[in-house]
């Protein structure tokens, strides 16, 4: 492994195992030691705990930049990218000429979930007394979108640069809790941040795990919203995997059906009752939300030394569409005209009880009934399956 071509990982101050570049551009991991003998395997089926260099396959070049999908987690999406070109532009430096491993090495210890990647190169920004005007950030986030100046790049760079996802974004510390605001992308209404955050009450009310929400007032739009991160937790990084990682799957197309998503929760959770129901309502509550943009980094698990394999609390739920106008995953082999007898076909081969899928779907279609200003009536109409109604 040559000295400038290798990256470091590590957890918890501990060396997990180093990254190292291929000839082809593909990026090779190896387990550490010690890191064998008392660590976890960080991405069970692609990277068993063993003494090996795994080398990922081609495909990995186009998905995730040559990594395993458990380090290309690690890297920002679209947004946070977007600003790390930028920031590397105001240094002179071409986007061409940065390599992926530099690319994690530009998130070095702040990168979402526990991973860490040394030696780093993150920019040592002074933050101090900034204050935070949220309507300003939206405004810079927007120049950025639209490809303008701003004269915030540094500051919205370090708050939110190894963010994920589309949307703009900031990681804030608060009141001894890490949150996350999400800005509007250029496409999104103005409503966006009020409706994501009603869609969270909702959720909650049907007794979907998620962490603490807010709406940020705002003086432009309806508001901003805003989540505690479930990756952190008393000062402490919690290990956390999409299931795009975990699957080593093509989070932008649409790829899996629900069913892969319950036989993986089913595997690592032993098959535990709580997942699985989590994982039912989350479904039932997407296709009767209309929450389309369902995909594969939109789920994820958390791995801690005292729970084992836990899926996360829910998250990006709101409404939305996609490009194809279906469900990014399926739902018993459909992106749409999904059917409350598909919903209850998924949980009752993953293990759940007929009574229990029934009423939980009951309950969900039943509570989530004041959302439906938010639905055009077409899209509620979708999903539900007259004869299940008249059957109870
Ligand atoms: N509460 C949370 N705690 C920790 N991580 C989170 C939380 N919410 C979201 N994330 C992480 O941040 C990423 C982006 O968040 P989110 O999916 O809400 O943004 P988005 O820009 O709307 O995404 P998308 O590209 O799917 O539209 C997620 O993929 C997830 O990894
Ligand atoms: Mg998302």
């Amino acid at each position: 492994m040559q000295a400038n071509k290798t990256l470091d990982v590590y957890y918890h101050d501990q060396i997990v195992g180093t990254l190292a570049e291929t000839p082809d551009k593909r990026i090779a991991f190896q387990y550490n030691d010690t890191w064998q003998k008392n660590g976890f395997s960080i991405s069970p089926f692609s990277l068993p705990l063993r003494n090996d260099v795994f080398v990922p396959n081609e495909r990995s070049i186009d998905r995730f930049g040559g990594l395993f999908g458990v380090f290309a987690d690690s890297l920002p999406d679209s947004w946070g990218e977007l600003l790390l070109d930028r920031h590397l532009a105001s240094l002179g430096i071409k986007r061409g000429d940065v390599t992926t491993l530099e690319r994690l090495a530009y998130v070095g210890r702040s990168g979402m979930g526990a991973l860490e990647y040394l030696p780093s190169k993150e920019s040592d920004f002074d933050l101090k007394n900034i204050g935070i005007d949220f309507d300003t950030i939206a405004k810079e986030c927007e120049k950025i979108l639209s490809s303008k100046q701003s004269e915030q790049l540094d500051i919205l760079y370090k708050m939110g640069g190894s963010s994920g996802g589309t949307r703009p974004k900031i990681l804030l510390s608060e009141a001894d809790k890490e949150w996350i605001v999400k800005f509007p992308a250029k496409n999104d209404p103005e409503i966006s941040g009020k409706r994501e955050y009603d869609y969270s009450i909702y959720a909650k009310n049907c007794r979907i795990s998620m962490t603490e929400t807010q709406l940020v007032p705002s003086s432009v739009c309806e508001g901003y919203f805003k989540t505690e991160r479930f990756d952190r937790h008393n000062d402490e990084k919690l290990f956390t995997i999409t299931f795009a990682a975990l699957l080593e799957a093509d989070f932008r197309a649409p790829s899996c059906d629900y069913e892969t998503f319950f036989k993986l929760t089913r595997a690592l959770t032993k098959d535990a009752a709580y997942d699985k129901e989590q994982l039912y309502k989350i479904m039932c509550f997407n296709v009767l939300t209309h929450n389309r943009d369902d995909h594969t980094k939109n789920f994820s698990f958390i791995h801690s030394n005292l729970n084992g394999w836990k899926l996360a609390p829910a998250y990006d739920i709101t409404y939305s569409d996609t490009y194809w106008g279906e469900h990014t995953t399926s739902v018993n082999g459909k992106g749409k005209n999904i059917t409350d007898q598909d919903l209850i076909n998924l949980g009752v081969a993953a293990g759940l009880s007929d009574g229990y899928c029934r009423q939980c779907f009951n309950e969900i279609h039943e509570k989530t009934q004041a959302l439906e200003h938010y639905l055009n009536p077409h899209n509620r109409k979708t999903v539900i399956h007259r004869s299940f109604h008249e059957r109870v």
